[in-house]
C-alpha cells in the first residue's frame, strides 16, 4: 500500500436537514428552518477553519404509503437563500449550494450562483445534482421530465453553460455576448453579472454511478461520496483519479470528499457506546419498519422490529414510497439484510442499524484525528463532509477537541490563507476565456 507523504486535510460542513442522521429526541435539537440553526452551525464551522458549509436539496417531501415522510415534516427552505443570508454573517467559509441540473435553467442558475459569489466576496460552491424521477417532476413542468439516460448530458451542458457565462465577462468588467446551441439548451445574450471574484463558482458532483464519475472526471472541482471507509474509498479514489488524464486534468484539480460521522468519547469505550446510542435513537422501531417497506414494497406494520425478517420477496416495482429511495435493486439489498440478520442472529431494527449506518470514526479525539489523516495519507479521501446528528450544536465538539489536534499534526490549516473558497481547496482561478 502507498501512503502518500503528508497532505492537509479538507473539512466540510453538512447541515443534516430532513434524512434520518438527526437525532430529534434529543433536547438539544432545535430547529432545521430556523436562520438561528443555519447560522450557528456555520459559524462553528468557520471558527473550526472549514473549507465549506454545505446544504442538500429536495426538491419535493418524500411520501411514504401516500402520506408525507415522516423525516421530512420539518419541510425544506430553497439553499441559495438562506446561503446568501449566511454570506452575510460569515466571512471565510465557502457556502455550497445544492442544485438540480434536471429542474432548472443555465441562465438563471448562474445567475443566482454568480450573485451569491459576489455578496460572499468568492465563496459560492454548486454541488451539481441530477435526479430526474417523475415523482419530483410533477412539481414542475411536464411530469416525467428526463429520462435517466439524459440526466448527465444535460447536466455536463448545463454546467458548461453555467462556465461561458461565468466567462463572459472579462477580469476588467467588459460584458461579452454569448451563443450557445446544443441538444439541451439553445441560448444567447448577454449575462447580467460581471465575473466573480473567484473567476467561476466551485463546482461539485453527488453521484455515483459510471456516467456520474465521468462526468465528474470531466467537470468538477470535489465529489461528494458516500464510499467512506477506507478499502472502499481507496477503490472509489483511484477509480475517480484515473479518469481526470484524459480530460487534461491532474489529482489534485479534483478533491474527494466521503460524507462522515464523528462520535467522540473519552475512552474508546465511551465512544462506541454514545455511537451505538445514536444509532439507536436514529432507527426507531418504526423507522426500521419504514426502511423494510420501501425495500419490500409493501405494508408490514404488523412485523415486530425486534423480531424475524419477512419470508417473503420484495415486490420490486411496487413503489411504497415517493421520492428519492436510495436502496438500488430492491431483492439484492432483501438478500444481503437478511444473510446478515442470520449470521449475525439480529432483529429488524439491528439489522437496520447495522446495514444502514455510513463511514463513522468513532473514539478518543486523539484516535479520530489519527484515522482522518491515515485516510487521506492512503489515499482514501482528500477530505470528509462531516454530517453531524445534531442541529445546530453536532460539531462543537469536533471544533474544540479534533481540529486542534489535526492541526498540531501539521495535517489542518491554523488559519485561512486566502478568502476564497477556491483558495481553501488549493484549486486554481479558472483561465479566463477570451
Ligand atoms: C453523496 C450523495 C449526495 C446526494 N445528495 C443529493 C441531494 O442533496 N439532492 C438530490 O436531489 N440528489 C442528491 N443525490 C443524488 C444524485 O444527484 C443522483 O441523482 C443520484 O445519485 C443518481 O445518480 P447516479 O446514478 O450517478 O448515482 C446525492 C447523491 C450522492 C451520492
Amino acid at each position: 500500500m502507498t501512503v502518500r507523504p503528508h497532505r492537509t486535510i479538507h473539512l466540510a460542513a453538512h447541515f443534516p436537514g430532513v434524512n434520518s442522521t438527526t437525532v430529534w429526541a434529543d433536547p438539544r435539537s432545535r430547529s432545521q428552518i430556523a436562520f438561528s440553526s443555519f447560522e450557528r452551525l456555520a459559524r462553528t464551522a468557520e471558527r473550526g477553519l472549514f473549507d465549506f458549509f454545505f446544504l442538500a436539496e429536495g426538491l419535493r417531501l418524500r411520501e411514504h404509503k401516500g402520506r408525507i415522510h415522516d423525516l421530512d415534516v420539518v419541510g425544506r427552505p430553497e439553499s441559495l437563500t438562506v446561503l446568501n443570508a449566511l454570506a452575510a454573517v460569515t466571512e471565510r467559509i465557502g457556502l455550497a449550494a445544492t442544485v438540480n441540473a434536471t429542474f432548472n435553467e443555465p441562465y438563471e442558475l448562474a445567475r443566482r450562483l454568480a450573485t451569491l459569489d459576489h455578496l460572499s466576496g468568492g465563496r459560492a460552491a454548486w454541488n451539481v445534482v441530477t435526479s430526474s424521477d417523475a415523482f419530483t417532476g410533477e412539481n414542475f413542468r411536464r411530469g416525467g421530465y428526463l429520462d435517466r439516460a439524459d440526466r448527465y448530458t444535460r447536466a455536463a451542458e448545463f454546467v458548461a453553460v453555467a462556465r461561458e457565462l461565468w466567462d463572459s465577462w472579462t477580469p476588467d468588467g467588459l460584458s461579452r455576448p454569448f451563443a450557445h446551441r446544443g441538444q439541451h439548451f439553445d441560448i444567447a445574450g448577454e449575462f447580467t453579472v460581471p465575473r466573480s471574484l473567484q473567476g467561476h463558482p466551485v463546482v461539485i458532483q453527488a453521484g455515483d454511478s459510471g456516467e456520474g464519475r465521468e462526468f465528474a472526471a470531466q467537470a468538477a472541482d470535489v465529489i461528494f461520496t458516500r464510499h467512506g471507509t477506507l478499502e472502499d474509498g481507496r477503490a472509489f479514489y483511484a477509480d475517480v483519479k484515473g479518469r481526470l488524464a484524459k480530460y487534461g486534468r491532474s489529482a489534485d484539480d479534483l478533491k474527494i470528499m466521503p460524507g462522515v460521522t464523528v462520535v467522540l468519547g473519552d475512552t474508546a469505550a465511551e465512544a462506541q457506546e454514545r455511537a451505538a446510542e445514536i444509532r439507536r435513537q436514529q432507527v426507531s422501531p418504526q423507522n426500521a419498519i419504514l426502511a423494510l417497506e420501501q425495500i419490500w414494497g409493501t405494508d408490514l406494520s404488523s412485523y415486530d422490529p425486534d423480531g424475524p425478517f419477512p419470508d417473503t420477496d420484495p415486490v420490486p416495482d411496487a413503489s411504497i414510497t415517493q421520492g428519492r429511495n436510495r436502496h438500488g435493486d430492491p431483492v439484492a439489498t432483501a438478500e444481503k439484510w437478511r444473510a446478515l440478520s442470520r449470521e449475525k442472529g439480529l432483529s429488524i431494527r439491528q439489522t437496520v442499524i447495522e446495514a444502514s449506518g455510513r463511514q463513522s470514526f468513532i473514539g478518543t479525539p486523539e484516535a479520530v484525528a489519527a484515522e482522518l489523516e491515515t485516510f487521506v495519507r492512503q489515499d482514501a479521501a482528500d477530505g470528509f463532509v462531516l454530517v453531524p446528528h445534531l442541529t445546530p450544536g453536532g460539531l462543537d465538539e469536533f471544533v474544540d477537541r479534533v481540529v486542534p489536534l489535526l492541526q498540531e499534526r501539521g495535517a489542518f490549516r491554523t488559519e485561512y490563507r486566502g478568502t476564497t473558497l477556491r483558495s481553501h481547496l488549493g484549486l486554481p482561478d479558472p483561465a479566463e476565456k477570451g
